[in-house]
């Protein structure tokens, strides 16, 4: 439920939002600032949009962390990144719980150190009941990883005979994806800091998503911009492959044809 005044009519509120979260550094670099510090005003950017979020109404908002291609980088930014992790799970516990957030994740988790690990599962355990938002990070995560991990799984089934292989659709290979399981169709991208690449994030779920592009570098991100981007979405008309007339016709049915004395068509 939402608690304020919505920006857009509440049936054009996308349902899931992903964010992917760009452009700490540039931030940080345009300032003389080191990395770091644009990944600690990042955080609080997190923090800021989550709220929003909440407040809007969104079913769920999912937050792309950390890439399964960010274990690459100095390894002293690799540890920054996981102690913001660590500091906002536990800085954060007492807010998500207490406004029926449910904390989950997607990503290889079990990449990630027990400091970070530990604290996330409690954290996800503790809010599971939860059902104002989801709030969902993906971390260690790679879109590419997880459709093979998927496909794993689902040679894995077919093997143990629980699958045949000949009814296989788009249908019953998402089931074997985890999104599918914790989170709603996305419904729209929005991507910071001036790149127009998805970077490996939900290459799965964006099949149909809207997606929207913004300069704004993610720590200048407040909800100004998560406004700007739903306003944007709310004009968008989403057609899945159909043409623009049938898709008015669904959102307005005709009307009924009048029981006695129609004319013939
Ligand atoms: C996003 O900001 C944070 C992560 C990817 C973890 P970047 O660190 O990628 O910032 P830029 O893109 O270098 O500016
Ligand atoms: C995408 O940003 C990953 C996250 C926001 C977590 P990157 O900064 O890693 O992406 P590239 O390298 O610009 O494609
Ligand atoms: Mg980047």
């Amino acid at each position: 439920m939402a608690d304020e005044p919505l920006p857009v009519p509440a049936d054009r509120l996308p349902r899931h939002v992903g964010i992917i979260m760009d452009g700490n550094g540039r931030w940080a670099r345009s300032r003389g600032l080191p990395r770091g510090e644009g990944h600690e005003r990042g955080a609080d950017a997190v923090r800021t949009v989550v709220r929003a979020a909440r407040k809007m109404g969104i079913s769920a908002l999912t937050l792309f962390a950390f890439s399964s291609q960010n274990w690459d980088r100095p390894p002293e930014e690799v540890f920054h990144l996981m102690e913001l992790l660590r500091r906002y799970l536990h800085e954060e516990r007492e807010e998500i719980l207490e406004n029926g957030i449910r904390l989950v994740s997607v990503g290889q988790i079990d990449r990630l150190p027990a400091h970070v690990r530990e604290p996330l599962e409690e954290l996800k355990a503790a809010s599971a009941s939860n059902r104002d938002m989801i709030l969902c990070l993906a971390l260690s995560y790679g879109g590419r990883e997880t459709i093979t991990a998927a496909a794993r799984d689902l040679a894995r089934a077919a093997l143990r005979g629980e699958v045949d292989p000949d009814t296989v659709t788009p249908e019953v290979f998402e089931r074997f994806m985890e999104s599918s399981r914790l989170l709603p169709p996305l419904d729209l991208l929005v991507r910071t800091s001036g790149e127009h690449r998805v970077s490996n994030f939900f290459l799965w779920e964006l099949a149909y998503a809207e997606l929207h592009f913004t300069e704004t570098m993610w720590p200048d991100f407040g909800r100004d911009d998560l406004v700007e981007a739903l306003v944007d979405y709310a004009r968008r008309e989403r057609r899945f492959g159909k043409t623009s007339e049938q898709v008015a016709a669904v959102a307005e049915p005709a009307p009924a044809e009048p029981a006695h004395g129609g004319s013939a068509r």
